[in-house]
């Protein structure tokens, strides 16, 4: 089985929720890039947007991506827009595989709603607006999410045929 597996997504996907329990079945570390950011940075992500922006978000998360390509045997969750800058896809894809969670837009509004976790891109965003900023930014990010090695349906994924799926799949 591949020793890097990278779960991607748009935020709200449920790429931390499935790459737990994924990362726990097949005997992988589990990594989570924004926390991984965030302990390095000694800020959280919405303070890293606050304080510096973007841009350097951007830049540390591809640092961080950098490092994780020299470890081993780990389910990599990755932040919605990881796929979408500095050639991080293309970046995956050569070191490891990547699985694109797909949801529609109504489902993932739905999910980031109800979700505790703070976003500064939708931070204060009430549900008309939100589902057309999601719409839209869906619509910008296909393009890179659908040069995932694999995609699976992210509603109601289940982490065995996530399993199946890299187990039939070993030359990839
Ligand atoms: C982002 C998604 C977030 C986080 C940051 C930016 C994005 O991760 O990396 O807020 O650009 O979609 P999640 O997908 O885990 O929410």
């Amino acid at each position: 089985m591949q020793s890097r597996i990278f779960l991607i997504g748009f935020m709200g996907s449920g790429k931390s929720t499935i790459g737990i329990k994924l990362a726990r079945k097949i005997g992988y570390d589990f990594v989570d890039m924004d926390h991984l950011v965030e302990e390095t940075a000694g800020m959280t992500v919405p303070g890293i947007f606050r304080e510096h922006g973007e841009q350097v978000f951007r830049k540390w998360e591809h640092d961080i991506l950098m490092e994780l390509c020299h470890r081993e045997r780990i389910v990599v969750s990755t932040g919605g827009g990881t796929p979408c800058h500095n050639q991080m896809i293309q970046i995956m894809n050569e070191k490891g595989i990547t699985i694109y969670m797909r949801l529609p837009p109504e489902a993932l509004k739905e999910r980031l709603i109800k979700s505790k976790t703070e976003r500064p891109l939708i931070k204060g965003m009430a549900e008309p607006e939100l589902l057309e900023f999601i719409t839209s930014l869906l619509a910008d990010r296909e393009k890179y999410y659908q040069q995932a090695t694999y995609t699976v349906n992210g509603i109601n994924l289940d982490t065995e045929e996530l399993v199946r799926l890299l187990e039939t799949n070993q030359e990839k």
